[in-house]
């Protein structure tokens, strides 16, 4: 089984609220479809989430009523988009079925306190494909939290041990500067510990934006010891995506476990 992250900067437009971007998702859904490999996808929220889920603090807990009519409006934002990325993969012949993070397991302080992989293995026995996605959810310590498409990988890389784990990123991998920023950035094909280390100290004086993608390398990097590669694709680049899962060489960063 291959499992693969369709990130919330591919399939949406993260700078505007709810903003699908469709002709993305039809295409990577097509090179899903195309590499006819046994598959799990889980996607990421983009501009149906994290706008007025950081505009409301939902990310930090219950802090005050007003926040629940938020609650459940990000947790309907987030279902309008696994919708439409649902009809995309169905309409490419994936037999696509939703799985809210919620039903599959239970949080304590945004961390993921059990997971029930049968959620996934039931249908996956079926020739169905399960879909998960980055959600609002119950919390049994903050009431209610965030759960990133990437805890969910980081649960499913444990526990079904996929043979190919596959991130659609909205750049070529990981580089030793921001390529958005600095044109002399280099992209690094193979991303160890060492490596990663070697850019935390040199990105150190970065804002939180790095932080964050250093957390994302270092659940990534405990993932890759779960499956037989693991890997950053650009998913804008038609035909990255489904080269990666046929196993061609793709312009792309591989993390190599410990
Ligand atoms: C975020 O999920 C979930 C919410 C904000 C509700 P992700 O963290 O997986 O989303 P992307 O891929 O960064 O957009």
């Amino acid at each position: 089984m291959d499992l693969v992250k369709l990130g919330g900067s591919v399939i949406t437009d993260k700078g505007k609220l709810k903003t699908f971007r469709r002709q993305v998702c039809e295409r990577l859904a097509k090179e899903l479809g195309a590499a006819k490999n046994t598959l799990c996808v889980v996607h990421g929220a983009g501009s149906f989430g994290h706008i007025e889920a950081k505009k409301h603090g939902l990310h930090l807990g219950y802090k005050k009523d007003s926040q629940l009519h938020h609650v459940a409006a990000v947790q309907r934002d987030v279902r309008e988009l696994n919708l439409k990325v649902l009809e995309s993969l169905i309409d490419h012949d994936i037999r696509a079925v939703s799985i809210p993070p919620a039903s599959c397991a239970t949080f304590k302080r945004g961390a993921i306190k059990s997971f029930d992989p049968s959620c996934f293995e039931g249908p996956l026995e079926m020739g169905l494909t399960p879909v998960s996605f980055g959600d609002v959810v119950p919390d049994e310590s903050t009431w209610f939290s965030i759960c990133s498409g990437d805890l969910i990988m980081g649960a499913l890389a444990w526990s079904l041990k996929p043979r190919l784990i596959v991130f659609c990123a909205d750049v070529d991998g990981v580089y030793d500067g921001d390529p958005k920023i600095n044109k002399n950035a280099t992209l690094i094909p193979a991303l160890d510990r060492a490596t990663l280390s070697s850019i935390r100290r040199s990105e150190a004086t970065r804002a939180d934006v790095t932080g964050s993608m250093h957390g994302k390398l270092e659940r990534m990097l405990a993932m890759a010891q779960h499956c037989e590669k693991c890997m950053i694709v650009n998913g804008n680049v038609p035909g990255r995506l489904e080269k990666a899962l046929r196993g061609e060489k793709v312009l792309s960063t591989v993390v190599v476990p410990e």
